[in-house]
């Protein structure tokens, strides 16, 4: 299926306009304005912003959901006008919408059978997506009983029922605790490693820090910052050092040595693990023993 040319970006958007009628009211909500962006094939892509920035707007013209007022967004160099754009896309909604009586895995098989998966494939697949979104034990419970996070892991398992390049994701780990969170982080990461294309939505910072490769900041649906990661979160003209058993005395004499050579110590402190780790650190040890 991968017939693409390498060159081709998997997402290209150009001067995307949308303007949100208000009927009744004569007025308009701009909820786009000149926003231009590109994703590399293979590379995890963080669209960020404040509520109601236009995040969703964007996923949804490039899905051909919505009709955007003017401007052009590409999938794999095929316009997100056409049906064609979809075939190789997998799209976890921001509010997915399940039918709770199904369980998860007839969830599963039902957009499997959509995607023309058929018998022995499509049991195979809908046991595969489980067990990837750790969802096995739970796959024959009604989705009705699933709580926020397992809601989440579905919508992700749908989303790449049929083997995807492109997974567009709207908040993946929006209500998932942080255990289930980094299953989400590393199930990204492997995605990514098998060679897909991610973009993703996040008001989580951190997280998104850990996966992706470039970012984009959207603020009243202008694109107000972009780049790679490593550019638009570099401290220019610092550099850090995490020194083991340094004494006061030593530390005195790096603070004297850097002023001598006109440069300047900044900071000397303990170095802190992130909440999350302790969270998880305190959480995993509080786990009953098995058996
Ligand atoms: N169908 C619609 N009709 C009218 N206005 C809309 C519609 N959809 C979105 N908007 C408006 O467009 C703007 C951008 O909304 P959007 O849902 O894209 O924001 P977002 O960045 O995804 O926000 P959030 O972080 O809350 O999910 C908002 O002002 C919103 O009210
Ligand atoms: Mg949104």
């Amino acid at each position: 299926m991968e017939t693409t040319p390498s060159h081709i970006p998997a997402v290209r958007i150009r001067d995307l306009e949308k303007i949100f009628p208000v009927p009744l009211r004569r007025r308009q909500v701009v909820a786009l304005r000149g926003l231009s962006l590109e994703i590399a094939p293979g590379s995890v892509y963080g669209l960020l912003g404040p509520n109601g920035s236009g995040k969703s707007t964007t996923l949804k013209i490039l899905l051909g959901l919505v009709t955007a007022t003017s401007g052009t967004s590409e999938i794999f160099g095929v316009s997100s006008s056409r049906v064609a754009s979809r075939v190789d896309v997998g799209f976890l909604p921001e509010n997915p919408y399940f039918y709770k009586f199904l369980t998860g895995a007839e969830t599963i098989a039902f957009y499997g059978k959509l995607c023309g998966l058929t018998g022995s494939k499509l049991k195979a697949r809908t046991a595969e997506l489980l067990d990837l979104v750790g969802l096995t034990e739970a796959g024959d419970r009604r989705v009705g009983s699933y709580s926020k996070g397992m809601l989440q892991r579905i919508g992700l398992a749908q989303a790449m029922v049929h083997d995807p390049r492109l997974l567009i994701l709207d908040e993946p780990t929006a209500g998932v605790d942080p255990a289930g969170s980094r299953q989400i982080r590393d199930l990204i990461l492997q995605l990514k490693a098998r060679g897909k294309t991610i973009l993703l939505t996040s008001h989580l910072l951190e997280q998104v820090q850990e996966v992706c490769d470039r970012v984009g900041i959207l603020a009243k649906g202008h694109m107000v910052r972009e780049g790679s990661l490593d550019i638009l979160t570099g401290v220019s003209g610092q550099t850090e050092f995490i020194i083991e058993n340094a004494s006061p005395d030593l530390q005195k004499e790096i603070a004297s040595l850097a002023a001598s050579r006109g440069a300047r110590l900044v900071t000397a402190r303990q170095p802190q693990l992130d909440l999350e780790t302790v969270f998880l650190q305190a959480t995993e040890a509080a786990k009953p023993p098995v058996n």
